[in-house]
């Protein structure tokens, strides 16, 4: 019997995803286990594992050799827990006996070279480019007067930073928590020794886009692709992302909801919904192609994409590890398919290890 590990970083994460799957596991012959990668014991195959015993409801532990297959569902932080995990995860990587349902990809720079390099994909992307040096941010705000400062290791939202040029004044806002904080300098001097202490780490300099409603609730639209039983990628999930009236992402935690993808694309003009919804499936065919031409085969992908007032769709962002908490919210009948797509893809591997591809790293 095959085994798959849901492998995160601690048992409480995703536990209800998690118990799903485990619940419906051995509909399709497979055994699941969940563990962390900290509770593979060191020199030897044996992993600590926990497995659903569905009459309790309850997780018992286990211990069994390392999985064969891996749906690896961990979000590195800078705790000592992420800092511990990681090395044992690209060993397992590289354990010939198991093999990851999709490798993560890497940081937003180099997955933004894989995008642009596709020619249907680049009219999507919003102008970007590696932030040097504060000179840099300072040639595109004197162009553009506004643009966006992204992390390449970032996620969730953390550490955008939105600039602003009046005259010679910059303004930069971004979210810390909940709240919106604001920076001004009036002297160029003063912003090139603020910009030059960020840039101490990786960011993207990039295009600012309006990604607000025409009520002033800024929007992202999240779409969940996943290979399914034969190997092909399909749209698993649509949602839409509305955080706070002017705030400035759509993805704030804490502060932002999902919207239901149908009702939302009735508040867009008739005419753009057909191009829209063209749009959607032209991205969603090219980004698969495009980041398993790079970077070997995934599993799953999330997009967050938008749509700006003249009606074009942007292409802000690809996850490897997407949620799958908002794409559940507004449509039931997905969730039977979103638990099973995993379970299909594995046993898909299962039937025919080498055509199918899952990989090792
Ligand atoms: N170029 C942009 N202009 C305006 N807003 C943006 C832009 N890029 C991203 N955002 C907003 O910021 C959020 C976070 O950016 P994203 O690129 O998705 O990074 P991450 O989700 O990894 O933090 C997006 O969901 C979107 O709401
Ligand atoms: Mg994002």
């Amino acid at each position: 019997m095959l085994t798959l590990g849901f492998m995160s970083l601690s048992h409480e994460h995703e536990k209800t995803y998690a118990e799903e799957l485990a619940k419906m596991a051995s509909d399709y012959g497979i055994r699941f286990i969940r563990f962390t990668p900290l509770d593979i014991s060191p020199g030897s195959t044996l992993v600590k594992a926990l497995t659903y015993h569905s009459k309790s409801g309850q997780w018992n532990e286990v211990e069994r050799e390392i999985p064969e297959l891996i749906y690896d569902r961990c979000f590195y932080g800078k705790d000592q827990q992420s800092k511990k995990a990681k090395p044992i995860v690209d060993w397992l990587k590289k354990y010939p006996k198991t093999k990851f349902l999709g490798l993560g990809l890497p940081d937003k720079w180099t997955v933004y070279k894989a995008l642009r390099a596709d020619p249907i994909l680049k009219s999507y992307l919003p102008a970007t480019s590696l932030a040097g040096s504060a000179q840099d941010v300072l040639r595109r705000l004197t162009k553009e007067k506004k643009c966006i400062l992204k992390p390449a290791y970032g996620s969730g939202g953390r550490g955008m930073i939105h600039l602003e040029m009046t005259g010679k004044t910059v303004k930069a806002s971004y979210q810390v928590g909940k709240h919106k904080q604001l920076k001004s300098f009036s002297k160029q001097a003063s912003f090139e020794t603020w910009c030059k202490k960020v840039l101490q780490h990786r960011y993207l300099l990039q295009s600012f886009l309006d990604i607000q409603d025409k009520d002033g609730y800024p929007c992202d639209i999240r779409l969940l692709l996943q290979k399914n039983g034969a190997g092909e990628w399909a749209t698993a999930g649509r949602t839409v992302r509305r955080s706070y009236q002017h705030g400035l992402l759509a993805n704030l935690a804490g502060s932002s909801e999902s919207v239901s993808f149908d009702s939302w694309l009735l508040s867009v003009p008739k005419k753009r919904q057909a191009v829209l919804l063209d749009d959607l499936e032209t991205i969603s065919q090219a980004v698969p192609r495009a980041l398993e031409f790079a970077h070997g085969p995934l599993f799953e992908l999330g997009l967050d994409i938008c749509l700006t007032k003249d009606g074009k769709v942007w292409l802000l962002d690809v996850n490897s590890k997407p949620g799958k908490k908002a794409f559940l919210q507004y449509s039931p009948e997905n969730s039977k398919l979103l638990h099973q797509g995993p379970l299909e893809y594995c046993s898909s591997l299962a039937a025919s290890p080498d055509k199918k591809g899952a990989e090792k790293g």
